[in-house]
């Protein structure tokens, strides 16, 4: 019997300990990581350069279960743990038996997801020496989320922010500078990377591929420096499933067998990763479960990309991992959720979409603000661009609901809020934003280029 709770809260005491390592628990093996140069499985030491030994060690773990460090569970005290939400006034405004949760991690500092990995990042380097932090940001959520951490344990952060977004959103540069952060606009003229792409594409939008080009670059050639990436790689991926453990007691509290469908959104896979992973080791074990992954059609990786092995950086200088790819040279149409314009999709995710046990659906931007809007108008928050991805599928469920009659529990993954993107909102509301399809010739063209890797492609 649910309960008539609108929020359902966990005390600290209550937050889970442990961060959730979905590898020993795969349906089929994980391909390696290959270095590009040698074509062979990457060596802990090919990443040293890059990232703290914890971490590395975290990424290729196959302990289930990962302590969470003091320290770093002192910092999540500061919003965590996350409330989950009955999104009863949207269910009574479209007349839905559907019951509809939303995990919201807008409450953390930076108003999303990506504080629950930055401070781990941070923490992990701070306790190796490091000195300052590289790292890209697309929509700014990222750039913000690791400049909060890197001020709360005395670190220097760089940022290379994709300059449409740097032109679209100057609060989030604003909120990272006062953070401490330095913030340039990317492409810069830093970096050979950056200037390379410059001299090419001269007037570029940027894009997240060539962000993160530069920040290894930068990491790279410098010693007291490392690098730091806010999605895509399973040790993100495992930090975030505090997430999904959270919601997992909630939904019991709330009186819930568990979902009948969990829906996110995936630009890298982190926030959707951190919520659906502790319920796709149910779904393994046999437990029925819709695990629906939203992306934008603007950029379809996983609905129309191949899982094959690709960069995951357009200047190359990353290592090779295997996943969904529109190719390392994808250049996306400038739609507002800039934190889903990424070529790739985090190989654990790739598997388990592969394997057939998420289902992806890509979405086009104006449904999405429309769904944004009616979420706004009914539940009272106003969602990140990104965050109304997960929000289309999960209304459009909601509606099914409705003509069918079935009462599903629908669990949706609240990534982040949309208060610095309100200048998008204007945009739609001025009828001035527009649907992108990726061209299909686009897509062949760039799939081209992607390097051959022998045997296990
Ligand atoms: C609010 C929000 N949701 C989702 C994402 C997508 O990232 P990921 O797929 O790693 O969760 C971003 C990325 O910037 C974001 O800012």
């Amino acid at each position: 019997m649910a309960s008539d709770e609108t929020k359902i809260l966990l005390r600290e005491s209550e937050m889970p300990q442990r961060w959730y390592n979905i590898q020993p628990d795969l349906p089929a093996p994980l391909a390696p990581p290959i270095h590009p140069g040698t074509g062979q499985p990457l060596g802990p030491a090919d990443l040293a350069p890059l990232f703290p030994m914890e971490l590395i060690k975290q990424e290729v773990s196959q302990e289930r279960w990962i302590e969470i460090p003091d320290e770093v569970m002192d910092v999540y005290k500061l919003w965590r743990p996350g409330p989950l939400f009955r999104a009863r006034r949207l269910e009574k405004a479209l007349g839905t038996p559907a019951r509809i949760y939303y995990k919201n991690e807008s409450y953390s500092p930076a108003g999303s997801h990506k504080p629950n990995t930055a401070v781990a990042a941070a923490y992990y380097n701070k306790a190796e020496g490091v000195k300052r932090i590289a790292t890209e940001t697309g929509a700014g959520q990222w750039g913000s989320a690791l400049a909060f951490a890197c001020a709360l344990f005395d670190l220097e952060c760089t940022v290379y922010m994709v300059k449409v977004s740097y032109e679209q959103k100057p609060y989030r540069r604003m909120l990272m500078e006062t953070w401490g952060a330095e913030v340039y606009s990317s492409p810069t003229d830093l970096t050979n990377a950056g200037r390379k792409i410059r001299e090419l594409y001269p007037g570029t939008n940027g894009s997240l591929g060539i962000a993160i080009s530069e920040a290894v670059e930068d990491a790279a050639t410098h010693e007291d420096t490392k690098y730091s990436l806010g999605s895509v790689l399973n040790h993100v991926l495992l930090h975030q499933t505090i997430v999904g453990l959270e919601a997992k007691e909630q939904l019991k509290l709330a009186g819930e067998k568990g979902p009948d469908m969990i829906v996110g959104c995936v630009g890298g896979g982190s926030n959707f990763a951190g919520l659906a992973f502790p319920f796709v080791k149910d779904k393994l074990d046999g437990k029925p479960i819709d695990i629906v992954a939203v992306e934008p059609e603007a950029c379809p990786t996983m609905t129309r990309g191949q899982f094959r092995y690709d960069f995951g950086d357009t200047a190359q200088l990353t290592p090779l991992l295997k996943m969904y790819t529109l190719g390392h040279t994808f250049m996306p149409e400038p739609i507002h959720a800039g934190g889903l314009r990424y070529h790739g999709a985090a190989p654990l995710l790739s598997l388990l979409v592969d394997q057939g046990v998420i289902e992806p659906r890509a979405v086009h931007q104006l449904p999405t603000f429309d769904a944004a809007v009616q979420w706004a108008r009914t539940e009272g928050i106003v969602p990140a661009p990104e965050t109304s991805h997960a929000l289309r599928v999960a209304i459009d469920e909601a509606v099914k609901c409705k003509q069918t009659g079935e009462e599903k529990c629908i669990l949706i993954g609240y990534s982040g809020h949309g208060f610095f993107d309100l200048s998008a909102y204007e945009r739609y509301f001025a009828g001035a934003l527009e649907d992108y399809e990726y061209p299909q010739a686009a897509i062949a063209a760039a799939l081209q280029g992607l390097p051959e890797v022998d045997g296990t492609d």
